[in-house]
């Protein structure tokens, strides 16, 4: 399959099931319900949860058997956006081609959404079938270390408090790490478990969404400088203007081109011993760094 019918695919299925675990938006109470919806259903590019099914099947594994865990993954990602938009964080109008949660429900109702999106994760993770080598709580320690404060919720700590001052590259690399890489790391490492992926299989997986996730947080702090709030669907430019400690920030966009490029090298590199199995992964990989949204 083509990847632009590929991605298409992905997305619905992966839509389709959200709705199912998701409370009905008529469920009581219902205003949390369509807040919590409104967000998860806005057009994002569900990347995180395609790249959790494309990593079961580089490991053997089968898209229904991975698709709990790329749900829970995707609605850990969406509570953080929510949270991230925050006037108390970034201050941000514009998510997902729409105005943020915060501006159509109040900050009340956006902080109780992105708290129940962070707790349904792990209802929907629940449902997940372990295999042999991953019981159950291997993939709830999984999810639970990296949202949480010494991973996700850290480089988010990091990402304010670098505001305003001069950052280094260790710095930087210190927030990729963590507000970003550690969530895109443990989405795959999630769907390589649900295969029962070996532990050489586990480890190329591992090695692959770090990198990948470093990647994609470059890339993400160069579209925000390149590109339109309309192509985002989100606003550009908020970078600079909140004085945002950033890959272009620190070493200017010519260098940041070239280590979104460097990133995405050691992500394919490290796909090696999957040899053909993950080629779905390494055009992912490619697709990520060209993308322009
Ligand atoms: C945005 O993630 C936040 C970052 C970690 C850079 P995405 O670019 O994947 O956002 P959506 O899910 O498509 O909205
Ligand atoms: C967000 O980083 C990372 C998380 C949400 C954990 P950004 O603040 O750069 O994301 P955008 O640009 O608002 O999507
Ligand atoms: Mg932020
Ligand atoms: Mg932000
Ligand atoms: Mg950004």
């Amino acid at each position: 399959m083509q990847l632009g019918a590929y991605l298409l695919d992905r997305r619905k299925k992966i839509d389709r099931a959200l709705d199912r675990f998701l409370p009905k938006e008529s469920a009581k109470p219902a205003t949390i319900h369509k807040a919590m919806r409104y967000s998860l259903f806005a057009g994002g590019k569900r990347l995180r949860p395609i790249l959790c099914l494309a990593a079961a099947e580089a490991c053997g594994g089968t898209v229904e058997r991975a698709m709990p865990l790329a749900c829970a993954v995707e609605c850990i990602h969406t509570y953080s956006l929510v949270h991230d938009d925050l006037p108390s964080m970034d201050n941000d109008d514009f998510r997902r081609g729409r105005p943020t949660s915060h501006k159509i429900f109040g900050e009340g109702i956006a902080v109780l959404a992105g708290d129940g999106l962070l707790t349904i994760a792990f209802e929907i993770l629940s449902r997940a079938e372990p295999t042999r080598r991953y019981p159950m709580n291997a993939l709830l320690l999984e999810l639970a270390v990296a949202a949480g404060s010494r991973k996700l919720i850290a480089g988010q700590v990091a990402d304010l408090e670098a505001e305003r001052q001069k950052a280094s590259r260790a710095m930087l690399r210190y927030i990729h790490e963590n507000k970003t890489a550690a969530m895109l790391t443990a989405s795959v490492r999630v769907g390589a478990m649900s295969a029962n992926a070996k532990t050489s299989e586990l480890g190329a997986i591992s090695d692959f969404g770090e990198a990948l996730g470093l990647a994609f947080q470059v890339i993400d702090d160069i579209l925000d400088v390149t590109q339109t709030s309309e192509k985002l669907g989100k606003s550009a430019g908020k970078d600079v203007a909140a004085q945002k400690a950033t890959y272009p920030a620190v070493i200017g966009l010519v260098a940041s081109r070239r280590e979104a490029q460097r990133l995405t090298a050691r992500a394919h590199a490290a796909l090696e011993p999957l040899a053909g199995r993950a080629n779905r992964l390494r055009e992912l990989a490619n697709y990520l760094l060209e993308r322009d949204y």
